[in-house]
């Protein structure tokens, strides 16, 4: 958050004042800071060299090629889900040895382009899908280097659509079968296993549930070893939370202390797949109140962003920080409700107080809005995806443009009819 600041009453970002790019962009943007970033990269990078652990930004964060390949300049290797994000990665430049494959449903196709790129690792999610990258590594004469995603049963005490690391939960393998699959994937020729992964969930703010699995994790490792199973690399997985009130977060310094401390020790290859915490706190959504109406004694602010630009309130709950583009000194007396005017009760940014008086016309940018925002859009409402700016210091350029709607209604020039089996 160094690169927010009030001069004069007037947001900058960096250098420069959010206002000035607002009048060259149509609101709602978002807007990142790329030297926040860098810092991220370079404090948890730092951290974490104690423990010889890699950084795989997790892609789904924020998939913008220019983000990724400011994270790859810096040496940061990518944590993809899909195809779509494998193909993110490597136009951003990535080296595919430095990409890593996590995602609960990976098709034979996507098992496939990864194979071929040449990606460090899949992180297998089942016994099925095993046997299908067996399949694809054996069509393609190579070796599929694989890791195998625990489940540790560990609960990640955060929202619970967020939460991964439960039994019962959709993610990874039951930590009591691992031994079995393991021994069996090892003897197989196609299948280069290389270790083990673990992802409890996101937005971690309290670091105790990684102890807990990560401790599962070691004595795993330990019980695999003296079955003479070799187990080299560990993936850690992502989830370091952030304070959505521009505040201290959790302490990355701890979280590297908790690596050392479990899984310091086992001479594995360590890798952790942080998204959030990397990119979350750069990145602004910047909008335009439209109206003001009153409603049942409440002052409704209604904004041109909405609800299928930043998805968070609506899905979670979450609060992202109001930060005024101009700030007069003074206060409203009363709370203001910022809605979007998307057709869904649920397209509310929420409700605060000890905001500068707002009207029409008036701009102001939501925080912490550099995770899981764009990243999250959708064209609901026919709403056009919105620009992404970054800003370098006293510079900024759009990194993607806004879609036009006639990109949208492109997409829907229908096809001929045809024929298929019918009774
Ligand atoms: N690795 C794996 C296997 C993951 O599933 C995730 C996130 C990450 C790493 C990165 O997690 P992070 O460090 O960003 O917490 N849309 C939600 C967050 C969903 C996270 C899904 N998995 C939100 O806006 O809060």
């Amino acid at each position: 958050h160094d690169s927010l600041s009030y001069r004069n009453g007037e947001l900058f970002i960096e250098k420069l004042a959010v206002e000035d790019i607002a009048a060259e962009v149509s609101t709602p943007f978002y807007c990142y800071s790329a030297s926040t970033i860098r810092n991220a990269f370079t404090l948890l990078a730092d951290k974490l060299k104690p423990v010889h652990a890699s950084v795989c930004f997790a892609v789904k964060a924020n998939s913008n090629i220019s983000i990724l390949k400011l994270l790859a300049d810096l040496g940061c290797g990518m944590d993809i889900v899909s195809g779509g994000e494998l193909e993110r990665a490597l136009a951003a430049g990535v080296a595919p040895s430095k990409i890593v494959f996590s995602g609960v449903g990976k098709t034979r196709r996507e098992i496939r382009r990864a194979l071929e790129v040449g990606i460090h690792q899949l992180n297998v999610e089942s016994p099925a899908e095993l046997d299908s990258i067996r399949e694809v590594a054996r069509d393609l004469g190579c070796r599929a280097p694989v890791v195998f995603r625990v489940n540790p049963d560990v609960d990640a005490h955060t929202h619970a659509k967020i939460s991964t690391g439960k039994k019962g939960d959709k993610f990874g393998i039951n930590i009591e079968l691992i031994e079995e699959l393991y021994a069996k994937a090892a003897a197989c020729t196609e299948l280069d296993v290389a270790g083990l992964a673990v992802h409890i969930g996101s937005q971690l703010l309290n670091l105790s549930p990684y102890r807990a699995a990560y401790r599962r994790l070691a004595s795993l490792v330990d019980q695999l070893r003296s079955r003479d199973l070799p187990v080299r690399s560990l993936d850690l997985g992502g989830g370091l939370g952030i304070n959505y009130n521009f505040g201290v977060g959790p302490d990355v310094g701890e979280y590297a202390a908790i690596v050392k401390e479990t899984v310091g020790g086992l001479h594995c290859e360590l890798t952790v797949e942080p998204g959030r915490w990397l990119v979350g706190p750069a990145g602004l959504l910047v909008t335009e109140v439209l109206n003001l109406k009153e409603a049942g004694g409440t002052v409704l602010v209604i904004v041109d962003a909405a609800m299928n630009d930043l998805m968070r309130p609506a899905l979670y709950n979450a609060v992202h920080p109001v930060l005024p583009l101009q700030d007069p000194g003074h206060r409203s007396a009363h709370p203001y409700q910022i809605v979007g005017p998307v057709c869904e009760s649920s397209d509310v940014f929420g409700t605060y107080d000890a905001l500068p008086p707002l009207q029409s016309g008036v701009r102001i940018a939501f925080g912490c809005a550099g995770a899981y925002g764009a990243s999250m859009a959708s064209t609901y409402n026919s709403r056009d995806l919105i620009a992404e700016v970054l800003v370098e210091a006293d510079r900024f350029r759009v990194i993607r443009r806004r879609q036009t709607i006639q990109d949208l209604l492109e997409l829907e020039s229908a096809t001929p009819w045809q024929k298929c089996r019918s009774e």
